[in-house]
């Protein structure tokens, strides 16, 4: 379950207007949640079975919100997912060649255009590896998972990969539930089945997604410039960093949009907790948090809090970090009442409404990203792919 609550006052929004031009918007495959690709099972199988290592190459909306869920949802699988693509550092791609070692690897090819630079760099010297370690053999460990008709699509067509599709109408930060995410996180063992139940249970009751998206449009309109996403779960730094693209993307867009950023704490108590505390006070945070449950790990020896649970200590860390920041700025708070995939399927779409809302109440497409392509047409001007 997902809850969303605030002290402040927000002003009601009529949602109904965008609500419809959600409805009517080409880029909506998202919002009803569809069963998976039934070769997906048969994918997941065989990669388990022949594989230590799953690569996942894909960057954007093709790596965050797999990344997002393997770390935040406790899981048990013996293939290890890695990722590749998301950087042209050629230190970092040797650090994840050392890594993956000698191990039995497959790869599985993320990418809706099926031309990203990044993307195509990563899986080209993958395939070298691929080749190098498994010969004529190598086409059968690649799972292709793309858009029809792009360049990606065709080579998985021309070298008989397995493959998956990238609906038309959804767009890349709109994928996780899509074949995108669901192949890395079937195979990193999370259930896909209560993932996407969880999705579609939240889809019939998307109050609380509105509330939120109210809260951003109204703070927004008072001036406030960004958004702080903070949690005490340190695993949900990827979610995080998932939910930035999200935003960042849907609503940055026509010199409008508030910046979306976040903080893990305790770690960024001790840094930006002093920006949060005393700085520019034209930014909100909003807490993300999950229903605290005794972890067992209970102190001994530091004085005056003996036989305390270690999650209440952050419990309480939370509380005192909410009311502190409260005397300075807005603060919100997204509860989750587990770390269940259930859970996290309704939190993606509660995401998903309040990010799509949040644009269209701002008179905004959210599902277009026009300021990312000035500096792919830099690049491949300077490289010389743009004859
Ligand atoms: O949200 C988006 O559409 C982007 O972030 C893309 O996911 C990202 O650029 C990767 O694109 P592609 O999947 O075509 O390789």
């Amino acid at each position: 379950m997902v809850k969303f609550k605030t002290s402040i006052s927000i002003p009601k929004i009529d949602w109904s207007t965008h609500l419809a031009a959600l409805s009517a918007a080409p880029m909506n495959g998202w919002a009803t949640i569809q069963n998976p690709d039934p070769r997906l099972e048969d994918y997941t199988a065989q990669i388990k079975k022949n594989a230590e290592v799953l690569v996942v190459i894909g960057v954007g909306g093709s790596f965050l919100g797999a990344k997002a869920l393997l770390d935040a949802i406790p899981r048990t699988s013996k293939t290890e997912i890695i990722f590749a693509g998301t950087s042209l550092s050629p230190y970092e791609m040797q650090q994840t060649l050392n890594y993956l070692g000698n191990r039995d690897f497959c790869i599985n090819v993320i990418s809706k255009s099926g031309s990203t630079l990044e993307t195509n760099l990563a899986f080209d010297i993958f395939y070298q590896k691929l080749v190098q370690k498994y010969g004529s053999h190598a086409d059968s460990r690649i799972y292709a998972t793309t858009g029809r008709g792009g360049t990606l699509f065709q080579m998985a067509s021309d070298r008989h990969w397995s493959w998956l599709e990238i609906p038309d109408n959804v767009g890349g930060r709109y994928s996780v539930l899509t074949s995108v995410g669901l192949l890395p996180l079937a195979v990193g063992g999370i259930s896909i089945t209560d993932l996407l139940t969880g999705a579609r249970n939240y889809a019939a009751h998307i109050s609380s997604a509105l509330n939120y998206a109210a809260c951003r449009v109204h703070l927004y309109q008072q001036g406030y410039f960004a958004e702080a996403m903070a949690t005490f779960e340190p695993e949900l730094r990827y979610f995080a960093e998932w939910w930035k693209q999200l935003f960042g993307e849907s609503e940055g867009k026509n010199k409008m949009g508030l910046l979306p950023t976040s903080l893990v704490y305790s770690t960024d108590l001790h840094s930006l907790g002093q920006y949060i505390q005393d700085g520019n006070s034209q930014v909100f945070e909003t807490f993300l948090e999950i229903t605290p449950v005794a972890s067992g790990m209970q102190v001994v020896g530091v004085r005056g809090l003996e036989g305390k649970d270690l999650a209440e200590i952050n419990s309480s860390a939370l509380r005192a970090t909410v009311s502190a920041h409260a005397t300075v700025r807005p603060v919100a708070e997204i509860l989750l009442s587990d770390r269940t995939a259930t859970d996290f399927g309704a939190l993606v779409y509660f995401f998903f409404i309040a990010a799509s809302m949040s644009a269209f109440a701002l008179g905004l497409n959210p599902f277009d990203q026009p300021g990312v392509e000035i500096y792919k047409k830099n690049l491949q001007k300077i490289l010389g792919l743009d004859a």
